[in-house]
């Protein structure tokens, strides 16, 4: 059942109110596919809205206070009509959408809240597959969660295993080589071992962390080795099947992308299945397959934690805890060659700057505290900037640096196009919970200038604060 929330709210209502809002309103709804929220002009840049769409991966549309006022609904207000220039709003804004009204709005002090269910889909399902057969399909994928919590001390059974495993085996594979194995881990002595291994990565990485980002990484658990009855390691033979593999010549990555499907593949039976699976990657590959008596020539690619669970989340745990958000759909998908973003049966946005300020709303919602250095270089290795644990190069110039990433390369050609990389760089930050950006261009030329104009423009679209390493103005440049 795919919904649709109409929602009217008081300016600064807070997101915890709007949850608890639409959690009531949603009791007794399953499943609760929550694809649109609709409001009115002028609401869409409310912090509290902006977090609630991000956390239900829902999309945001706005309708003027004269659409909505058009409509017949069946609970109408004279103080909203007061307040918003429409008898109601979320009412109004869910029968707008085309959906049909499910009950009448709920209210909280700030916020009402009206839902609805939108017209199934009439495309018929794949010959041989009904309609509840493909949606199943869409939902699992949907519903598939890394779950690092709440397993329960039940035993996996010998039957339910084996057919999860045959999915996974079933993935594609380049050349149908099927690099993987799977290692079936249950020894405590082993996983305690593994995850000592993942402790000191743990320990590693929340060092290299500045203060604020440090304090909500204590809050996530990254693993549950030992929480779950069973591990599997998941491996690459890069040389199985010989050296004429079809497909494989040109590109020997495809490798490990066979191995990664596998997972996936293992991944969505299992959820299917009511196990809950945890990739862990705090590892140095090498540790692990130590560990476990891998032969050389066996890689480790993926190491996870299975069990039973008794939920899944309705979003991923990055996204709860605030550390991280989803990244808008439309930003990914270019139409015809790359810069041309939008989605199927949209017209394509052709500059990204343009385009930033419609998507950007969708991510504004992560509740990061942290601030980035980042220092635009053209040809500098921009070491002394690496040093800072909020520090972050762009390198503008062709020559690809080494490895390491606290770099991003982004050889811009032309000027526009070095704006239109750092729209990308602000706007792709902004999801991974950065709120400031200090830029500091090291290196000024027409390049790395569009480049820190660009950072600009895509922190003003997203709500991520921009400004120059002196303190004022937008961007500073360098004495250098
Ligand atoms: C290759 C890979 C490695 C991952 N490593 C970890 C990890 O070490 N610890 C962890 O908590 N989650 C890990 N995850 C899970 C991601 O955090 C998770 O997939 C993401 O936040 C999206 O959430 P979802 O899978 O529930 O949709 C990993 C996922 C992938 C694909």
């Amino acid at each position: 059942m795919r919904l649709v929330v109409g929602i009217g709210l008081r300016t600064d209502t807070s997101y915890r109110e709007l949850r608890d809002l639409l959690d009531s309103a949603l009791a007794g709804l399953e499943p609760r596919d929550v694809t649109q929220v609709v409001t009115v002009d002028g609401r869409e840049a409310e912090p509290g809205l902006q977090r609630l769409v991000a956390s239900l991966g829902a999309s945001l549309f706005t309708a003027t206070a004269l659409e909505l006022s058009q409509q017949p609904v069946p609970t109408p207000s004279d103080h909203v009509d007061q307040l918003a220039g429409t008898a109601s709003v979320a009412e109004a804004a869910v029968i707008l959408s085309g959906a049909e009204l499910l009950a009448p709005k709920q209210r909280s002090a700030r916020a009402t809240v009206a839902v609805g269910r939108l017209p199934e889909e009439q495309v018929p399902a794949a010959p041989g597959y009904a309609v509840g057969d493909r949606d199943v399909v869409h939902r699992v994928l949907a519903e598939r969660r890394d779950v690092r919590r709440g397993f329960l001390d039940r035993p996996i059974a010998d039957d339910l295993l084996t057919r999860v495993l045959e999915s996974a085996h079933r993935a594609p594979s380049v050349g149908l080589s099927q690099p993987w194995d799977f290692v079936l881990i249950r020894d405590l002595a082993t996983r305690r071992k593994v995850h000592d291994l993942a402790t000191s990565q743990r320990d590693a990485f929340a060092a290299s962390l500045p203060a604020g980002r440090r304090s909500a990484f204590d809050g996530l658990k990254i693993e549950a080795i030992l929480d779950t009855p069973l591990n599997i390691a998941v491996t690459c033979d890069a040389g199985r099947g010989g050296r004429h593999v079809l497909g494989r010549h040109a590109d020997p990555r495809t490798t490990w992308f066979s191995v990664a499907i596998a997972i996936q593949n293992l991944w969505l039976a299992a959820r299917a299945e009511g196990l809950g699976v945890g990739w862990v990657s705090f590892f140095e590959p090498g540790e692990v397959a130590a560990v476990l008596g891998l032969p050389g020539h066996v890689e480790l690619v993926g190491y996870l934690c299975v069990g039973h669970v008794e939920e899944f989340a309705g979003t991923p745990e990055l996204v709860r805890s605030g550390w991280a958000a989803r990244r808008p759909l439309s930003w990914a998908v270019h139409q015809e060659a790359w810069g041309s973003r939008g989605l199927p049966g949209e017209q394509p946005a052709a500059v990204i700057a343009k385009d930033a300020a419609r998507a950007g709303s969708a991510v504004r919602a992560v509740a990061g505290e942290q601030s980035v250095y980042l220092a635009v270089v053209d040809g500098a290795d921009g070491a002394e900037y690496l040093r800072r644990a909020d520090g972050l190069v762009v390198r503008v110039g062709a020559e690809k640096p080494t490895a390491d990433f606290g770099v991003l390369w982004r050889p811009a050609r032309t000027v526009d196009e070095a704006v239109e990389l750092g729209v990308e760089v602000a706007r792709d930050l902004a999801p991974q919970g950065v709120s400031e950006i200090v830029v500091e261009v090291v290196e000024p030329s027409d390049i790395t200038e569009g480049l820190a104009r660009g950072i600009f423009l895509g922190g003003l679209a997203c709500g991520v604060s921009v400004k120059g390493s002196d303190g004022v103005g937008e961007v500073s440049h360098s004495s250098a």
